[in-house]
């Protein structure tokens, strides 16, 4: 049997790695094996492309490479970590993914869907998620939120201005819109804990099927 894959998405500091943590350990509370991983990242190829795309000293790259880049990286992802623990029956929790590209470096830098979702299909054979939670938050409270976190130091992409968080963040509910059965759209407001409750909501009928 095949595991189940499911991502946190949404803006900075909407806490989608505490999300991350306690879905993963409630699911392995019902004897589910569970990997958490994250994007960029989750490999030891994709953790250096990670390092080069956030890295704040230097130029940094233009739009389409920092969108092929995050393509690199998530075909290594996918091909190397994901793909296998859902063959083995793993569920994989994921911290951002195809979403999260298609919000950044489309909705914030201006690239067409299209060609992010071609460079998906080329690096990742098009891999989607079972369910992708998009965690909301006013812009303010996240902003709060990411300071407490990293004292102000703010990478490369969330450094940028805040027209272009509000660009990502109208990007994300325009994909959730267009597709109700793949996301499960839920406030981040309130204690961690509360939002876990929804979240445990939104995923219950993949424990099920
Ligand atoms: P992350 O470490 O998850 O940031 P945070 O914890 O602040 O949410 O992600 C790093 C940055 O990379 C974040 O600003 C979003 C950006 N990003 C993209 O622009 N495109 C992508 O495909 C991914 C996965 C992340």
């Amino acid at each position: 049997m095949s595991g189940r894959f499911i991502v946190f998405e949404g803006g900075e500091g909407v806490g989608k790695s505490t999300q991350s943590r306690m879905l993963a350990e409630a699911l392995r509370g019902r004897g589910i094996e569970v990997v958490t991983t994250r994007e960029p990242g989750g490999t030891r190829g994709a953790e250096a492309i990670r390092a080069l795309l956030l890295a704040t000293d230097g130029p940094g790259f233009g739009a389409r490479a920092e969108a092929l880049l995050f393509a690199a990286a998530r075909s290594d992802h996918v091909e190397t970590l994901i793909r296998p623990a859902l063959a083995r029956g793993a569920w994989v929790v994921c911290d951002r993914y195809l979403d999260s590209s298609r919000a950044y470096q489309g909705g914030g830098s201006g690239l067409e869907d299209a060609d992010i979702l071609t460079l998906h299909r080329i690096g990742s054979a098009g891999l989607l998620p079972d369910c992708t939670v998009l965690l909301t938050l006013d812009p303010t409270e996240a902003a709060a939120r990411v300071m407490q976190r990293d004292a102000g130091a703010l990478d490369r992409i969330g450094g940028r201005a805040a027209d272009y968080h509000a660009r990502v963040a109208a990007a994300f509910q325009r994909f959730a819109d267009a597709e109700p059965a793949r996301f499960a759209v839920m406030e981040a407001e309130g204690a961690p804990e509360e939002v876990h409750a929804r979240v445990l909501a939104a995923v219950e009928h993949l424990c099920a099927s």
